[in-house]
């Protein structure tokens, strides 16, 4: 079966020979896709809702037999054991995800990767973990009908300190330039323009964003694009 784009980076991001656990795992095709490319030992995939249950019961059932899939009807990471170190939350929204983790954040002691891709959100995301003891080893965008932000942290013996601009834009996307990261930021610059121009919007969301287009152009000058 054929994963998209935007899972085959999330794939590629994911710590190797690490136990795994995918919430919010709907269709189970990342995991297979892991499993299939031995790229982790065994994982857990989970979801809180009785179709996706189903649809990644049925897509992972050899590996359900063969014990290297542990499948769960849950809500978030509550049932989580310790034998996971790395937890992936791909496909929500940053407010969901960050919900997902401060409602357990006791467990979030035994983990040493999450690997998160929220729609939107991002600056929260990397807030919130940043100040709980996890750095930002790696990041991507990639560009499948939408931007998807893809986020790699690691647990960290101390809190490292990011400024409000690594915080926004992504202390590694900031130092990749990635052609993507940039074209994210020329497009959204694009779109802004266009609200601005185009729709009846209130005073409050005017000036939003003129804040934000001002924001973008000052980075992408800043990285000389
Ligand atoms: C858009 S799908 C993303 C599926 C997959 N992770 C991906 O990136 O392709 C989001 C999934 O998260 C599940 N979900 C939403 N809230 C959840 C929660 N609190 N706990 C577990 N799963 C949740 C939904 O039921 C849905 O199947």
């Amino acid at each position: 079966m054929k994963i998209s784009k935007r899972l085959l980076k999330i794939a590629s991001m994911v710590p190797l020979d690490i136990p795994c656990a995918d919430i919010g795992s709907d269709h189970g095709l990342l995991v297979k896709y892991l499993l299939d490319n031995n790229l982790v030992p065994f994982c857990y995939a989970s979801d809180n809702k009785k179709g996706p249950f189903e649809r990644l019961k049925k897509n992972l059932s050899t590996y359900i037999s063969q014990n290297k899939v542990e499948v769960d009807l849950v809500d978030g990471i509550k049932n989580l054991t310790n034998k996971y170190k790395t937890i992936i939350i791909a496909g929500m929204g940053g407010d969901l995800i960050k919900e997902i983790l401060e409602k357990e954040k006791d467990k979030l002691k035994n983990i040493e990767y999450l690997l998160l891709s929220p729609h939107g959100k991002e600056k929260e995301l990397r807030e919130f973990l940043t100040s709980n003891q996890f750095q930002i080893i790696d990041e991507n965008v990639v560009y499948e009908d939408h931007y998807y932000e893809i986020i790699l942290f690691k647990k960290s013996p101390e809190i490292v300190n990011y400024s409000t601009k690594q915080l926004e834009y992504g202390p590694i996307n900031l130092i990749k330039k990635d052609e993507t990261f940039i074209n994210k930021y020329q497009d959204r610059i694009i779109s802004n323009t266009d609200l601005l121009n185009n729709h009846q919007l209130n005073h409050l969301r005017i000036q939003e964003i003129k804040e934000t287009i001002i924001k973008d152009k000052n980075i992408l000058k800043e990285l000389n694009c």
